[in-house]
This record gives C-alpha cells, structure tokens and sequence, in this order.
C-alpha cells in the first residue's frame, strides 16, 4: 500500500522560493528562482504583454474552447519562425513539425518522451547533459528511461567554458548518443560557447552521428538580440542536422505561470523528408493527447498576438533590450563593487557570462553563510539570478559576498 511510498526530498529552488517568501527581515535579496525582476525588485509585465492582454480581453469571438492537439497553430508557426528564422529552408522545405507544450519543460518531457519511445530503439541509448545542467534535465530524462550522462562544461579554474572537455567527451560518447545543448544563456552558469566553438561542436556531433536536442528558454532575452540568440540551432539547421527543439517563453514574454513553449522536430534534408515529418507528428499527437489532451490557450494567444503583429513584435524586442539591458548593468555593477572592494579573486566572470543567471563561484558553504547572515537566497550551486539584483541592492550583495569570501 501507499504506507510504503517513501518520502523525496523537497524541489530545492521551490523550497528555495519559500524560504525567501517566509524570511521578514527588510533586507533580504531574492537570487535564487529564474525570474525577472525590475528594479523594484518586483515581477515586470512586459508592456507588450499587457497589450496583448487588453486586445484579447476586448476580443467578442475569445471563447475557452479547447485547442486543437498540437496547439494553437498560429503560435506554433510564429514559433518555428522565431526559433527557425523567417527563410529558414527547414520551414520552406517542410521538414519541421510543432506541437505547443507546457512551456520549455513540457517540450523537454515531450522530447524525450518521444526519443524514448521512437529514437534507435533496441540499441543501447544515452543521452549527455552539460555538467552542470538546468536540474530538470534529470528527472525528465529519468522519469521517461532514458539513461544519461554528462559532459564537462564549466571549468571551475577559469570560470568559463571547459571547451576541451566538452569535445573530448562528445567525441568519446557512444554513437548516436543525444546531446543536450543549451541554445544560449546556459543555465545555471551563463556561460556559453563563442560561434567558433559551436562549429567545432557540431562537427564532433555530426562526426559520431549523435542527436542534438536544444533548450532555448532565453532566446532575446539573453543578449536582446533574437537572432544572435538563435544563431547555434540555426547554424545546426543550416548544416542539415536532424535534431529536436524545446522552446520556452517564461522568460523572455514574462509568461512563466501561462506555460507557453513550443516543441520542434526537425528531420534532415532528403527526399522523403515531408513523409517523415508527417509520421513523427502523429506520434507526437498521440503522446500529447495522452498526456494533457490539447495544451492551455492563454499564454499561447498572447505571444501569438505579438509574434503575428510587425508593430507588437517591434515593441517586444524593445522590451527584450530593456530586460538584458538592466540586467548587463547588474553585471558591470555586481564587477565594479567587488573590484572595488578588492574582494579576493577575480570577478571578470560576473560581466563575460550571459543571461539570466551568473556562476559566482562561491562554495555551498559561503552560500548559506550568506543566506543566514544577510538573508541573501541563491542556489547551493552559488548560481545568482541577476535580475534579482538592482541598483538599491547591489551595493549590499557585494558586501556581503566580500565579507563572506574573506572569512
Ligand atoms: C530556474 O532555473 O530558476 C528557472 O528555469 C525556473 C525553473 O523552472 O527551474
């Protein structure tokens, strides 16, 4: 009976967010869940968003009906053509099929689901994350039986990328392995591979005939430029790669409760491309519909609404460009303090690493000393949301980090 089911552990960076919302001293710092905050220190509403919001709500035919299956299909397409790029020859060649999913972890599950039961079956498979990686990626993985394992990717010494290591371990890992790649902002070090380095990359993958499955949850958010965001899976695309796409708009629409992301197969050029496409569809079809039926509208029709409006989408990337604005003052900020303040060690990282979230280096240890004595929340990893960060608090989170480093 259930008085056998033993008890798991609490989501770390949930339990993380609680104990943040619990604390009641005043200065407390919030660096701990992915999410952007305005200079406030409060959750921002794109003003895009909002305007989207008013047109549907004043909208006389917006009814509660289900979705089709595979979603919204004026979002899914605008989503291939975002992720994809509007002449993508994938999307005009008809190699490419979309299934809206509850946001970037429903088309990680959705992937994998699908790798799991279609991908080289009867041979031995596995799959390779980053080391570290977004923590999901685990419990995704596992939950669908797909076995995994990891590659170097962050080097500890320089605090940036451990390219030799990556490439070396790709090179080695079994034939047809599924390599897991974050399309930019990697989460949770912000670190991420220059263009040259994903060329070298794709030709160790295409060499050992592996399979790249991209996460993109930080596409124009990351350096508010979309298609510098997007170049890595375009650069796969172009080099005629099979390879798969979970696609997240929490991050960079402000849409994380909605659940709004899309997922995208994507098969080589050939003949027999089209046919191909049409049968892993309905696979997908029938995975989705067992598992949630028809995906939620809302989210959906709001990034739609943008995606499909030249003047909606214009005022997005400028909402994008605010968002990685503020935050790449964070880092000169959070840089210049620490220098300042001759805080031991380097601090160059804090202002080369990208995205949403920075790697400080701290140890487990300095990040609960910090969490007890400051009331500052970040992940055990010494991962900091830097958009938790502002110009009221910034001053104080170096102190902190001075103080803690120096002890
Ligand atoms: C994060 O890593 O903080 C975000 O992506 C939120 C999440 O779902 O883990």
């Amino acid at each position: 009976g259930a008085a056998a089911v033993p008890q798991a552990p609490e989501d770390p960076l949930f339990g993380l967010m609680a104990a943040y919302r619990r604390d009641t001293d005043a200065r407390k710092v919030d660096l701990g869940i992915g999410a952007y905050r305005d200079n406030n220190a409060k959750p921002w509403i794109l003003p895009v968003v909002k305007r989207a919001d008013d047109i549907l709500r004043n909208d006389p035919d917006l009814n509660h009906e289900y979705l089709p299956i595979a979603g919204l299909a004026e979002f899914t397409t605008a989503s291939q053509k975002l992720v994809l790029g509007g002449n993508s020859p994938a999307i005009q060649e008809k190699r490419v099929t979309s299934l809206q999913t509850i946001s970037g972890t429903g088309a990680v599950h959705l992937g994998a689901l699908f790798l799991a039961k279609f991908y080289n079956k009867g041979s031995d498979r596995l799959a390779y994350f980053s080391d570290p990686t977004w923590a999901n990626h685990f419990q995704i993985f596992s939950n669908v039986g797909l076995p995994y394992k990891t590659y170097p990717y962050f080097s500890h010494k320089t605090k940036g990328l451990d390219f030799d290591g990556m490439v070396s371990t790709i090179q080695d890992a079994p034939e047809g392995s599924i390599i897991l790649l974050h399309a930019c902002a990697h989460n949770p070090t912000g670190v991420d591979p220059t263009q040259d380095q994903w060329k070298k990359i794709a030709e160790v993958i295409r060499a050992k005939k592996h399979f790249p499955f991209f996460d993109t949850a930080y596409q124009g958010f990351a350096s508010g430029d979309l298609a510098r965001d997007g170049w890595a899976i375009r650069y796969f695309i172009e080099q005629g790669f099979e390879l798969c796409i979970a696609q997240s708009y929490a991050k960079n629409f402000g849409l994380y409760g909605e659940r709004a992301g899309c997922f995208h197969f994507v098969t080589s050029p050939s003949s027999d491309a089209e046919s191909t496409v049409k049968r892993v569809a309905s696979q997908l079809a029938i995975l989705q519909r067992s598992e949630i039926s028809n995906p939620p509208a809302y989210g959906a029709r709001i990034a739609s609404t943008v995606l499909n409006d030249p003047k909606l989408f214009a005022e997005w990337e400028a909402n994008l460009r605010e968002m990685s604005g503020r935050i790449k003052e964070m880092r000169t900020a959070l840089r210049s303090k620490l220098e300042e303040l001759g805080t031991p060690g380097t601090w160059n990282h804090i202002t080369d690493q990208i995205g949403m979230f920075s790697f400080t280096g701290l140890t487990e240890q300095q990040v609960l000393k910090i969490r007890e004595d400051a009331h500052v929340y970040m992940t055990k990893n010494g991962r900091i949301s830097m958009a938790g960060l502002n110009t009221n608090n910034v001053e104080y989170f170096a102190k902190a980090v001075d103080k803690v480093v120096r002890e």
